[in-house]
C-alpha cells in the first residue's frame, strides 16, 4: 500500500493593494460583472472576468432560468465565449466575485464542480495553467495558480 499526499498553495491577499495590478484589476472587473447577474431565483450574484494573453478581458455573470438546470454559472459564460471566439489565445486567469445580494459576503466562494471541470478542459487544451482569483463582495482574495489545485485527480481526455 502507498499513501500519497496531495496539497496546494493558496495565496491569501488581505486587500487588492497587495496584488499585482493586473490581478487586482481583474478582480475589480469581476465585481463589475456582477451587476449583470440575472439571478432572481437564488439572489446570489456572481461575476467572472477572464484575462486573455492579449490583455483582453471578457466578462460574464450567472444567468438563471425558471427551469433551474437551464441556467449557467458566471465562470462558464466568458470561458465558452473565449473558446468560441478566441480559440487560439491563451487564457491567463479568471477572477470570480460572488455574494448573496441580501447580505454582502466577505468570504470568497470557490467555483462549483462543473465550472472547475470546464476550466480544467481549457487548461489542459492550452497546456498552461490558469490562475484562479476568488473573492466575496469584499474582504480577502484567494489565489491559486492552476485549476488542478481545486480539481485534483480530475477527469480528462486521456481517459477516453
Ligand atoms: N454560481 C455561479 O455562477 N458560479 C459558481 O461557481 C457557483 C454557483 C451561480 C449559479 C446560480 O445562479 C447561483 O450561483 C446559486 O447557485
Amino acid at each position: 500500500m502507498e499513501k500519497k499526499q496531495i496539497s496546494f498553495e493558496l495565496t491569501i491577499f488581505n486587500s487588492l493593494d497587495e496584488m499585482l495590478p493586473e490581478d487586482a484589476n481583474l478582480v475589480m472587473e469581476s465585481k463589475r460583472a456582477m451587476a449583470n447577474s440575472y439571478s432572481p431565483y437564488s439572489n446570489f450574484s456572481v461575476g467572472a472576468a477572464l484575462l486573455l494573453e492579449s490583455g483582453k478581458i471578457l466578462l460574464g455573470s450567472n444567468q438563471e432560468n425558471a427551469s433551474f438546470p437551464a441556467g449557467v454559472c458566471a465562470e462558464r459564460v466568458p470561458l465558452f465565449y473565449a473558446g468560441a471566439n478566441h480559440p487560439d489565445e491563451e487564457i491567463k486567469a479568471i477572477a470570480i466575485t460572488a455574494s448573496p445580494r441580501e447580505h454582502h459576503s466577505k468570504e470568497p466562494a470557490a467555483p462549483c464542480g462543473i465550472c472547475r471541470q470546464a476550466i480544467s478542459e481549457y487548461e489542459n487544451k492550452q497546456k498552461k495553467p490558469i490562475r484562479i482569483l476568488m473573492r466575496g463582495y469584499s474582504g480577502p482574495i484567494y489565489k491559486c495558480d492552476s485549476i488542478s489545485d481545486l480539481l485534483p485527480l480530475g477527469f480528462n481526455s486521456s481517459f477516453l
